[in-house]
């Protein structure tokens, strides 16, 4: 065990109003010669860790992660052997408020921060001793140069100050080192470096630069500036119509760095806090501004890009691109809804459908691992889950669709990496949100009670209506069949006991029965949207007759739309797959394909480099839908990636063989499909899953790889069940 787990949590005395940073700081001497010396370091807040000056884990941003932290706190250890000299060690751990107890938190103020750290060390002559944070005066805190910090908010940083103020350290109350744990999740580091493109003045005289791309990190410059010479930089993402530095969408957060100059060259960029841009607004600058001197550096988590797609369409190729930064943007230790505005929280409807998308793009097993384990920590007694995880004081709701989260992710991590362990180590936590349902409504077949966000930001409502028009009980219905068919899958692949399983297949059936009962009505759903028949179709609730009913009556609601779709963040994810699915592969090409307002294109003819929040962050007109829910890096619409890996690639996985262990390559091809070639990889441990076609006159020539170990059904005209390796066909369109 590492000696990590007898220190205390130390703090000191904060103003509420108070957002600086502290140095927690001791010097270690040793009285014999240290042969191994290893760091364990932590906080409540956000952490850089130094031996004796030298910064330690100085790849790793962002330390030690957000965590649901009133249940657990990760920790990283680092071997520090070489930074030991002359027989002492000075710790110094600069701590902020971070996600803990910065405005974030929603709860800033009590305690905002804490540290605890232990140093083992072996001496050269095999004994061995260790040295924790504690509550005594050899532990100090002093003020830094890191004057103000707040995630939300930026940083201000006073190059002219060293280490001041020097307070007594006291022991944080309430939290207990039993709670620590190894780091679980994947470390954030920053990952690109984006040059400044241009230089703009606005029409209202601001200095602009532009990095060309909306993303999620900080700026880093390197200055010269006179003694107390300030540098004042603000972030947007947008420019407005008439060309100025827009931040109304950023409602509450200021993403504002100040930086004072000492009157020395040095490179700067935010200690502690991230922001989402693609401009920066030079507050206060010199008049000389030298690009060269100014980057924009992408920050996330140290996830591995998996997944490829090209097309003969730019647009659409766009589209994906704008996905992958969606993820980039959004993947920072946690999957967040934006990462821009006073929110950058834990959304679990958000993640629940951007998962599979997520899961094809990138490696993101690790990183779910992580954010499930605190989901599971996260949820009450009673099996019910927050809508945002890590809990955020007072946002305690619970949601359809989004407490799903609990049951989908950890089944499409299965589906996507063929590893039973996440349904193990999840199960428990699937059950109790399955029980929650059941023990939440007075109808156990039916989830007809309680608040939920419905088909949020969907078009089926008047203009300004979050919540879409589709009933949210219709909705909340058929993701309860869905978590527990889900659980029902699972029981099986992780050979629970028979009763066990017969009582999920007992109340999926009943569900099912009470869902047909219920909200269908005269040959239609009860309420008449295009959401609901997605939900109903995709999720296969409607009984076997009324399947063709259903589909004709999505086709009337997407004419009724001037052939346009009007779902938000539930429809959305489906209507494509249900289209192709069920024959209408042609109109699933003419929605994923058309540019008008609302498509998934339209964004990009009005230059969007990630993807908005709403169908209409732009109106056509130019202005701005709204300044409330504005963001221009929100993931969730971007799922569509999946359907361009799945159906037009033609790449999934056999469910009854996980991880691609199977391969399913059943492109979808029509004559009228708009598109002339399209390709997608997927890298796996052994190599790439790949799928590729290309129409050229009347004939389709498809090409498909499949990796050692693996096997494929490749579904043409006809079905061919092949091994490792390179398949071609030729077909007639
Ligand atoms: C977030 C969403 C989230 C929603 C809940 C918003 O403020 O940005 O993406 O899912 O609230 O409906």
């Amino acid at each position: 065990m590492d000696s990590i787990y007898h220190a205390r949590w130390i703090t000191t005395d904060v103003e509420l109003d108070d957002y600086s940073a502290r140095m927690f700081q001791r010097k270690i001497e040793f009285d014999k010669k240290v042969r191994k010396a290893v760091f364990h370091v932590t906080a409540l807040g956000i952490y850089e860790a130094y031996v004796n000056e030298k910064q330690v884990g100085k790849d790793y941003r962002f330390l030690p992660g957000w965590t649901h932290y009133s249940r657990r706190v990760q920790y990283q250890s680092y071997d520090v052997t070489k930074y030991i000299k002359d027989n002492q060690a000075i710790l110094s751990v600069h701590v902020a408020r971070g996600w803990f107890g910065g405005r974030i938190s929603g709860n800033p103020g009590k305690m905002p921060f804490a540290m605890a750290c232990a140093l083992d060390v072996v001496f050269e002559d095999g004994t061995k001793d260790f040295y924790i944070s504690m509550a005594n005066d050899r532990w100090k805190a002093a003020k830094t140069k890191v004057i103000f910090s707040d995630i939300y908010d930026g940083e201000t940083y006073d190059e002219r100050l060293q280490l001041h103020d020097f307070q007594a350290v006291k022991t944080a109350h309430g939290y207990n080192p039993n709670d620590l744990v190894k780091q679980q999740g994947e470390y954030v580091k920053e990952q690109e470096t984006l040059p400044a493109l241009k230089l703009i003045t606005t029409p209202r005289n601001e200095r602009v630069i532009d990095f060309g791309q909306n993303m999620t990190g900080y700026v880093r410059f390197t200055v010269k500036g006179r003694i107390g010479q300030r540098f004042v930089i603000s972030h947007a993402e947008v420019l407005d119509n008439e060309g100025c530095f827009y931040t109304d969408n950023l409602r509450g957060a200021k993403q504002r760095i100040e930086y004072i100059s000492n009157g020395r060259v040095s490179a700067y960029s935010p200690h502690f806090s991230f922001q989402g841009f693609r401009y920066i607004r030079l507050d206060e600058w010199p008049d000389n501004v030298n690009l060269e001197d100014i980057k924009a550096i992408v920050v996330h988590s140290d996830i591995v890009r998996t997944g490829f797609f090209d097309s003969s369409s730019e647009l659409l190729n766009k589209l994906f691109t704008n996905a992958i930064w969606g993820q980039k943007g959004n993947f920072l230790d946690v999957p967040t809804d934006c990462p821009q505005r006073d929110e950058r929280l834990g959304w679990t409807g958000d993640a629940q459908v951007f998962a599979k998308a997520a899961s094809y793009n990138y490696n993101v097993k690790k990183f779910f691992a992580k954010w499930l384990t605190d989901l599971a920590l996260s949820q009450g007694t009673n099996g019910a889950v927050p809508v945002v995880v890590p809990i955020r004081y007072s946002y305690t709701g619970v949601s359809s669709a989004w407490g799903d989260a609990a049951t989908i992710i950890p089944y499409q991590m299965y589906l996507t990496y063929g590893d039973k362990k996440i349904l193990e180590d999840q199960y428990d936590s699937m059950a109790s949100w399955v029980e929650y349902i059941k023990n939440s409504s007075d109808n156990p077949y039916l989830w007809n009670n309680g608040t939920h966000y419905g088909d949020w930001l969907a078009l089926d409502v008047p203009f300004g209506t979050y919540k879409g028009k589709t009933d949210p009980y219709l909705i909340s219905t058929v993701y309860y069949a869905n978590s527990v068919d889900i659980l029902r899958k699972t029981s099986i692949i992780l050979k629970k006991r028979k009763n066990i399983i017969l009582y999920y297949e007992n109340l999926y059936k009943n569900i099912v029965k009470a869902f047909n009962e219920t909200y269908w009505k005269d040959e239609k759903l009860l309420t008449d949207t295009q959401t609901a028949y997605v939900l109903a179709l995709h999720f296969k609730l409607l009984n076997k007759d009324r399947v063709k009913t259903a589909v004709l009556n999505l086709l009337r609601k997407i004419s009724d739309s001037n052939n346009k779709i009007s779902t938000g963040f539930l429809g959305t994810p489906y209507i494509l797959h249900v289209l192709a699915d069920n024959g209408h592969a042609d109109i699933a090409y003419k929605l994923l394909l058309e540019k008008e307002y609302p498509s998934w294109l339209y964004p990009i003819t009005k230059g969007s480099t990630t993807i908005w929040e709403h169908w209409d962050n732009i109106k056509p007109d130019g202005t701005f839908w709204s300044k409330d829910m504005n963001s221009f890096n929100h993931y969730a619409y971007g799922a569509v990636a999946d359907f361009m890996y799945e159906k037009v690639a033609g790449i999934r996985t056999d469910e009854s063989k996980p991880g691609f262990a199977n391969i399913i390559f059943e492109p979808v091809v029509t004559k009228n499909c708009e598109l002339n070639h399209a390709k997608a990889v997927i890298k796996v441990k052994e190599g790439e899953i790949s799928s590729s076609w290309k129409i050229e006159k009347d004939m389709i020539y498809y090409r498909f790889e499949v990796p050692k170990k693996h096997t494929a059904t490749i579904c043409l005209n006809k079905t061919y069940e092949v091994g490792p390796g390179e398949y071609e066909y030729t077909l007639n369109i």
